[in-house]
């Protein structure tokens, strides 16, 4: 085994040489079955590379959290701005109508709830694979704990959920959880997005930080950011055009959309951002044009 004291420190990412083109258009999928790469281009768009997700699983750990009240009321009516839908079994079948025909990003774990003073004990798999072909998942969502008590059980499970998303062609979103203890440094991030991946993670989901061009270069799959605490709608748009700028494939954001004065006008500006090239000033531009 390597040894964790001593190493000369990682500083050249490269950041000038492309990734190598496996002919597919997804970072580093190239070598996946054809099923694995029909679902990953449900979940990222050929045309841009890029993906905006809509989360709105945070119910499994925290109840009803502000804007997820009413899921059929808040969250159906903007699925259809979005690319993904990420959520869990229970949220999709109760509230989600299956005519919308978005992909599904499948939250697949169990975790510590909000009662717990740490959160970042791990989990377990929630869901099997039967169940999620059965959801018609494109992905499934895994949170890992590197660096927290449980690191362990969640590297376990996401191992696991990587064995089975090859064998059926499901791909796996390692999500880089951050508990109250943990670090939300680029180091960390750069470490905890390559474990990820390393381990069979097909896409990582990450918190934006400095550097994030690095975290983005030494991650051998496709990154997108998480949104994270609701920020004002031009702080959030300006996060998300500077992950895009860094090499992120796009965003699986929840609630800074659907706590947005306006959810709509601010999930097709994130879609702008992601798939059409604006800046986010041009987006900020066209989110109060949409509220209006
Ligand atoms: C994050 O790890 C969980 O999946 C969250 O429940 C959710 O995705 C967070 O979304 P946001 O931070 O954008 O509200």
């Amino acid at each position: 085994m390597a040894d964790a004291i001593g190493n000369k420190a990682a500083k050249d990412y490269h950041l000038d040489v492309a990734a190598p083109d496996q002919g597919f258009f997804a970072k580093g999928l190239g070598n996946t079955d054809w099923g694995m790469k029909n679902r990953l281009s449900r979940i990222f768009s050929p045309k841009s590379g890029n993906t905006v997700m809509l989360a709105f699983d945070h119910g499994y750990i925290m109840g009803s959290t502000a804007g997820l009240e009413r899921l059929d009321v808040s969250i159906a009516p903007l699925c259809e701005y979005a690319d993904v839908l990420m959520g869990t079994r229970g949220a999709l079948r109760s509230c989600i109508p299956p005519t919308l025909n978005k992909a599904v990003c499948l939250r697949a774990t169990h975790d510590s709830s909000v009662l717990f003073e740490d959160m970042s004990q791990g989990c377990g798999l929630g869901v099997d694979m039967e169940e999620a072909l059965r959801m018609n998942a494109s992905a499934l969502a895994i949170q890992c704990f590197v660096g927290g008590a449980g690191e362990r059980d969640s590297l376990e499970v996401l191992c696991r959920a990587a064995d089975a998303g090859y064998r059926y062609g499901v791909p796996v979103m390692g999500v880089t959880a951050v508990g109250k203890e943990m670090e939300r440094t680029p180091k960390y991030f750069l470490l905890a997005t390559r474990i990820l991946a390393e381990l069979g993670a097909s896409m990582v989901k990450t918190y934006f930080c400095e550097d994030f061009e690095k975290v983005v270069a030494a991650c051998p799959v496709p990154i997108v950011i998480a949104g994270g605490k609701k920020l004002p709608e031009a702080e959030a748009l300006t996060m998300a055009y500077r992950a895009i700028q860094s090499g992120a494939r796009g965003v699986d954001m929840g609630r800074n959309i659907f706590q947005s004065d306006c959810p709509v006008a601010m999930c097709k500006a994130v879609a702008k951002v992601v798939h059409q090239g604006f800046t986010d000033k041009e987006a900020y531009e066209f989110y109060l044009s949409e509220k209006n």
